[in-house]
């Protein structure tokens, strides 16, 4: 077995307790419902990081206390939505900096692209597809400093040593000086968080069902989507949001492109996410533990997000 997706949906689904990897959510499908979460009202996060690059670009970038031209490096830039308002500060104060965009995706960089080109002409763009870390190689050499951007509270998505782990490779692959703005969604009032993640409306039941259409139509599977359903739980202590599709029968289900069988037992779970949410104690532990100086951290007016600013040490 060749391709990945069909590996990993094996994996997970023939594991003691059942997963698949969120970031199968997002194909062209998933993209679309995920953009329908970020429309609802009580999804919270992405309004909330759009207000912090709004208001605060200006004390965002005077704490970076860079001396020279230097190179804003976005990991995932999507579509890059947030992030103009950061752009379009330093363009109109006439900042000299390279915006150096990064995607796995060449649709979402070439609309990016594009769109940039029209809204802020004058912004000078080096748009790269690929994996982060390739990419990021090379900055070691650059003898630009810079700021990476990882935004959208993506970090949360992480268990507590992949995130570590992700940290570390980001310190590897930047210079003592150089900065990283990261998104993290805050801890609040538990009802707010369990409104934004298990929505009345079934819009996010619908996006994680979507999970196993897509495995009916790529791996010519027979999943009955009626005979699942979607529940989602936070645990204010850890901060952890869990998202699980749950099986309302016990059935079996065919794999039929790569020939296998999955049973599963009635209210038997399928793990599809984890979204974490920090206390602002812990993002500077988290920090220190990585060799990063805190900069400052930059928050809506609710309270709800943080972007962090840190310094490679
Ligand atoms: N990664 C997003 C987040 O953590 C995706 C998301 C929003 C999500 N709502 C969800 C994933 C509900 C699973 C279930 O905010």
């Amino acid at each position: 077995m060749t391709n990945t997706f069909a590996k990993d949906i094996l994996k997970g689904l023939t594991a003691k307790h059942k997963y698949i990897s969120s970031k199968y959510f997002y194909d062209d499908n998933g993209s679309r419902i995920f953009q329908e979460i970020m429309n609802m009202p009580d999804y919270y996060p992405t309004n909330a990081e759009f207000e912090i690059l709004s208001m605060q670009s200006k004390q965002i970038v005077e704490a970076l206390k860079f001396s020279g031209p230097f190179n804003i490096i976005e990991l995932g830039a999507g579509d890059g939505f947030k992030t103009f308002k950061l752009l379009e500060y330093l363009v109109n104060n006439n900042v000299d900096f390279y915006y150096v965009p990064i995607d796995i995706s060449q649709e979402a960089i070439d609309i990016l692209t594009q769109q940039l080109k029209v809204k802020l002409p004058s912004l000078k763009i080096k748009p790269k597809v690929g994996d982060y870390f390739e990419i990021l190689k090379g900055n070691r050499e650059s003898d630009r400093q810079s700021l990476l951007l990882f935004l959208g509270g993506n970090i949360g998505n992480y268990q507590e040593n992949e995130a570590k782990e992700l940290l570390e490779l980001f310190h590897k692959n930047m210079k003592v000086g150089d900065k990283l703005l990261t998104g993290f969604d805050l801890k609040k009032n538990p009802i707010i968080i369990q409104n934004a993640y298990f929505d009345k409306h079934g819009i996010t039941k619908r996006f994680n069902l979507n999970l196993l259409i897509r495995i009916n139509r790529e791996l010519d599977a027979d999943f009955k989507i009626d005979d699942f359903d979607f529940y989602s739980h936070y645990n204010p202590i850890t901060g952890d949001v869990k998202s699980y599709i749950v099986s309302l029968r016990k059935q079996v289900v065919q794999l039929k492109a790569i020939n296998e069988t999955i049973s599963f037992d009635y209210d038997e779970l399928i793990w599809t996410e984890l979204s974490k949410k920090y206390a602002l104690e812990e993002i500077r532990d988290l920090a220190h533990n990585a060799n990063f100086n805190e900069n400052g951290n930059f928050l809506d007016c609710k309270h709800y997000f943080t972007d962090s600013l840190w310094e490679k040490r």
